[in-house]
């Protein structure tokens, strides 16, 4: 079989992307970043037989059949559109946009291209979360009413822990970085996607709440906004109701879905490393089970050696697979264009929400022309925009609310330490 040629765009969180990709037998041909030291460390990885570019229009015009898209958060858009737009296979890092407006112009482009779309929406395969997939599709649970999700990842804030989490240069790179500027409701999918997937449920309504509570004045992040949390609620297109965070930073992190279904609840035990609790009413037992099940789910996966050492519980691999199959088999993916403009227009208006304390908003759906044209010139955003422009909307529910001076020293004297 015939390796596809991959090419890699933002190689920090790209450079996890490697050996996945290997073991899917596929060659990384291209890798892009603007970082010097990025494409050195490339290159330690990968040889001399892959091509490094530092922009973006070199490295497209190598021959490539797929990118996997990891540069900046918020600027992940432009440059799949500019993929798709040559029938280049995306696989792109969360989320797909960042403004209603590129949602709409990523579909419209998704739509005209030969090429796949694929998310790469890694938790919804973490081995929990498939487990809850399976039981529920497997119809013993009856329909699930109501699920939970919840993207808990504290961070040391005086970065006094020498972990990934904590370390300022890998995560940073000043202070008008995404990731200083991130409102809550924005990094959604960890928290959604595995509910939706579980359940095939799609939000239709939003409405968001901030847990607003500033960093200390002396402590080592330049961050703009001041909530631990975001909790977001979802109407669904099946009546069923969604609650999830966002991405929040409760202390003692760690990642929960719960499902609430006619006849039990599934969810994973927080602090077990992913035991499962599964629970029926008396009078609803299935064969084979008990009232009250807790088990730690076993990978029933032609590929579980591989995927146990995988980053992220197994779903890094997942993904890869995932999206190679897909363009192989010339599949549509789960995490395709929809799915993915659906969350991020639950991040969008969902922060707007929040900003109004809670005021429900509408979820277009982007497979309607309508819908695409209330949307279509709305480029609000919180984050700096590519060509320097300030942010359009506020990032945080206190629109006064900004890093003391203390804090960016700090967060400065850290990151060029
Ligand atoms: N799914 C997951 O579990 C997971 C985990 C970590 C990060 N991510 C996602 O990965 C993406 C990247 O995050 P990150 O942690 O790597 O940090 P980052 O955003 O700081 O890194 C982006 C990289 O892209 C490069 N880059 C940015 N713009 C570029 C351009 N125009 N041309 C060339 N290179 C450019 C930067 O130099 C940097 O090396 C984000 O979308 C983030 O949400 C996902």
């Amino acid at each position: 079989m015939k390796k596809l040629r991959i090419g890699i765009f933002g190689f920090c969180r790209g450079a996890y992307y490697v050996d996945h990709l290997l073991t899917n037998n596929t060659s990384v041909v291209a890798v892009c970043d603007k970082r010097k030291d990025r494409l050195e460390q490339a290159r330690k990885k990968l040889g001399d037989t892959t091509q490094y570019y530092e922009d973006f229009e070199s490295f497209i015009n190598h021959p490539l059949d797929a990118v996997v898209i990891a540069n900046y958060f918020h600027e992940h858009t432009e440059y799949a559109i500019r993929c798709l737009e040559k029938n280049i296979h995306v696989l792109c890092e969360c989320i797909s946009n960042a403004t209603m407006a590129e949602g709409v112009r990523l579909v419209e482009a998704a739509e005209k291209s030969k090429a796949i779309y694929m998310l790469a929406e890694n938790y919804p395969y973490m081995l929990f979360n498939q487990e809850m997939k399976r039981i529920y599709e497997g119809g013993s649970l009856g329909k699930c009413f109501y699920a939970e999700g919840e993207y808990n990842h504290n961070g040391d804030p005086y970065c006094s822990t020498p972990d990934a989490w904590n370390n300022i240069k890998v995560l940073f790179d000043g202070e008008k970085h995404w990731r200083c500027h991130l409102p809550r409701t924005y990094y959604v999918t960890h928290s959604l996607a595995p509910i939706m997937y579980a359940t095939g449920a799609t939000p239709i309504r939003v409405t968001a709440m901030p847990v607003y509570f500033p960093l200390p004045k002396d402590c080592s992040r330049a961050s703009y906004v001041g909530e631990k949390a975001a909790i977001i609620t979802t109407l669904n297109n099946d009546n069923s109701v969604f609650k999830f965070t966002g991405c929040s930073t409760f202390g003692a992190s760690d990642n929960s879905y719960r499902l609430c279904c006619e006849k039990g609840q599934i969810e994973n035990i927080r602090g077990t490393g992913g035991k499962i609790m599964l629970r029926y009413d008396p009078w609803q037992i299935p064969d084979g089970r008990e009232e009250n099940n807790f088990y730690m789910p076993k990978w029933n996966d032609p590929d579980a050696k591989l995927i146990k050492n995988t980053g992220h519980g197994g779903g890094d691999f997942c993904v890869v697979r995932e999206f190679i199959s897909c363009v192989r088999e010339n599949r549509k993916p789960d995490f395709d264009v929809y799915f993915a403009t659906k969350m991020s227009s639950v991040a969008i208006l969902g922060h707007r929400s929040l900003l109004e304390f809670g005021m429900p908003y509408d979820l277009p759906n982007f497979k309607n022309k309508e819908d695409r044209d209330k949307y279509r010139n709305d480029t609000l955003s919180p984050f700096y925009y590519s060509d320097g422009r300030e942010p359009t909307i506020a990032p945080c529910s206190d629109p006064d609310y900004k890093p003391s001076d203390r804090q960016i020293e700090n967060f400065n004297k850290v990151l060029k330490g």
